[in-house]
C-alpha cells in the first residue's frame, strides 16, 4: 500500500491577506485537495493576522512562509511540497 504524503498549509484569514488574494487562494486550494484524491492529504487551517499585511497574501506550507501568492501560483507551490515530502523517506 502507497503512503500518503501529508502537506501542512496555514492561510492568513486576516482582512488585508483575505481581501488581497487569500480568498481566491482558498478556492484553488479546495480543488486541490480534491484533485490530490487520496494520493496526498493536505491539511488547511486558517490563521488570524501576523502582522505582515504589506507582503500578502500570505501563506505557510509546511514551515516556509509564502508571500505576495497569487492563485496561479498555489498549485505549483503544492506539488513542489508533495514531491518534496514524498522523496522525504
Ligand atoms: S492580514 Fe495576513 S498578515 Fe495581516
Amino acid at each position: 500500500m502507497p503512503d500518503t504524503t501529508v502537506v501542512n498549509v496555514t492561510i492568513c484569514m486576516g482582512s488585508s491577506c483575505f481581501s488581497r488574494g487569500n480568498s481566491r487562494n482558498i478556492e484553488v486550494l479546495r480543488r486541490c485537495v480534491e484533485e490530490a484524491g487520496g494520493s496526498a492529504v493536505i491539511e488547511t487551517r486558517g490563521h488570524l493576522c501576523e502582522n505582515m499585511c504589506k507582503s500578502g497574501p500570505n501563506l505557510i506550507i509546511d514551515g516556509t512562509v509564502y508571500q505576495n501568492v497569487q492563485p496561479t501560483a498555489v498549485a505549483g507551490l503544492l506539488r513542489h511540497h508533495i514531491a518534496a515530502n514524498n522523496t522525504g523517506g
